[in-house]
């Protein structure tokens, strides 16, 4: 199959610090070299109101939410409380909250719901494992059709598709979980096309879902952003590792703003 180049969707990045850094005045210094237009930029909790300071250009996203508004929850942070903060964008089914905190479909629906509710936008992580991976293409598609499948169900009519978007990361590719070691795990450029022109149709023939962004996440660096980017399918990135290197994170936007021009 061949996958066009050009593109009329205009790119989004999404800076995904994980649990890092460790200072506000690291966190400040991170927000002000990431803040472009059409970047999102999702600092743990504690600084999301610093960094929301600190920004013009760029949204603010956080890294979660719980599914209820209030009550007796220890620990938890709800999607009201992140609205009043001026958080537009959540992430929710990040593969290290699914594998580490054993978080299950239902309960990301849960919080698709909760988040879709209060008017947030939605950052839906994806993605097969290793083991998935091996299987093939076949067991591939099946798998990210479930995860979508049951992650969105019931969603409809409560969530419009500008306000969904979709981060493909397979977690084989997903430098920090699957392999500390190499930042060269990423999926080739014309692999993510594939998948993600594949959610793309899913989304429109199984959920009625049209126009969603869909972006590529796992070892993206300043040194491919650019073979991901300028597939037209591909919508942009969620960056992980090298969105805490200001150099990095930099020239990953820079590359992903000449296709918003
Ligand atoms: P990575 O992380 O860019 O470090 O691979 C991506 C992610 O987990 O969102």
């Amino acid at each position: 199959m061949i996958y066009g180049r050009i593109n009329f969707v205009k790119k989004l990045i999404v800076a995904n610090w994980k649990l890092n850094p460790q200072t506000i005045r690291e966190a400040v210094t991170l927000a002000q070299a990431s803040d472009q237009q059409n970047t999102v930029i999702c600092p743990p909790f504690c600084f999301l109101p610093t960094v929301k300071k600190y920004i013009k250009r760029a949204s603010l996203g956080a890294q979660d939410c719980f599914w209820e508004e209030g009550g007796a929850y220890t620990g938890k942070v709800s999607p009201v409380m992140l609205k009043n903060l001026g958080v537009e964008y959540v992430i929710v089914g990040h593969s290290e909250r699914r594998k580490w905190l054993g978080e299950t479909d239902e309960m990301i629906n849960r919080k698709i719901k909760a988040a879709a509710k209060i008017g947030l936008k939605i950052i839906l992580c994806v993605g097969e494992s290793p083991a998935v991976h091996q299987r093939g293409i076949r067991a591939v598609k099946k798998f990210i059709g479930s995860q979508l499948l049951k992650d969105l169900t019931g969603t409809r009519g409560k969530l419009l598709a500008k306000n969904l978007v979709i981060a493909y990361e397979p977690i084989w590719a997903i430098s920090t979980t699957y392999s500390k070691k190499s930042r060269d795990n990423s999926d080739t450029p014309q692999d993510a096309a594939g998948m993600i022109n594949f959610i793309k149709k899913f989304l429109h023939s199984t959920l009625y879902i049209l126009h969603s962004k869909v972006l590529y996440g796992g070892s993206v660096t300043s040194k491919n952003a650019e073979n991901f980017l300028k597939y037209k399918e591909i919508d942009g990135a969620l960056v992980g590792g090298a969105s805490l290197k200001l150099k990095e994170i930099k020239k990953i936007i820079q590359f992903s703003s000449r296709y918003n021009a």
